[in-house]
């Protein structure tokens, strides 16, 4: 868990968030007050399985049905859907305004990368991998529309980029 959790922000007792609908998908996760940088604002809770698992758990048909899986540094799985809390409706962004860190302890937490603004969606980047071909078909499940002006206009990250073979480079090492 986070080692200095800021919390001039507020307290436990009022959470700094709010779930509603969002003009960029479905629910979203949206600020209930002012937010500082740096501001641990949620644990991403649920249940933790392994990878062999959660591909048993999902739909092979819909490529876009791993809807609340956060995956871990080791390969494990956080099914938000079993067990989890409101982080799991928080969406993706092409310029998010909060990070998701885990922690050696193997938490994950949500945090402000800068001050956020009562009422705003708060948003990550999911750094989304996906190994097969970017087919059209793929490409339309995982369009974003976050609505950013850099907006990729996909929730995946580009074969091209640097993170993604960076990404693929740190995959392989781990067997
Ligand atoms: C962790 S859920 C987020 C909560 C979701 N909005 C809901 O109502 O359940 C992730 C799913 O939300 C949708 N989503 C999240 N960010 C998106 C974006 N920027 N553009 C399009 N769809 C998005 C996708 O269907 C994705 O698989
Ligand atoms: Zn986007």
């Amino acid at each position: 868990m986070p080692a200095s959790r800021n919390k001039s922000a507020g307290s436990p007792a009022l959470p700094s968030y709010v779930v509603k609908t969002s003009p960029i998908h479905g629910r979203g996760v949206f600020a209930r007050r002012a937010i500082a940088p740096g501001d641990a604002i949620i644990e991403y809770t649920g249940e933790r399985i392994e990878w062999d698992e959660a591909n048993r758990r999902r739909d092979d048909d819909d490529p876009l049905n791993l809807t609340y899986f956060f995956t871990l540094n080791d390969g494990r799985v956080i099914d938000g859907g079993v067990g989890g809390n409101a982080a799991r409706y928080i969406n993706h962004s092409c310029e998010p305004n909060c990070e998701a860190i885990e922690y050696e302890d193997g938490s994950v937490w949500i945090h402000a990368l800068y001050g956020i603004a009562r009422g705003d969606e708060l948003s990550y980047d999911y750094t989304l991998v996906y190994e097969g071909r970017h087919t059209p078909a793929v490409k339309r499940a995982f369009a974003c529309h976050c609505g950013t002006p850099s907006c990729s206009g996909s929730m995946l990250m580009s074969k091209r980029s640097a993170r993604y073979r960076a990404n693929m480079r740190l995959m392989n090492t781990k067997g």
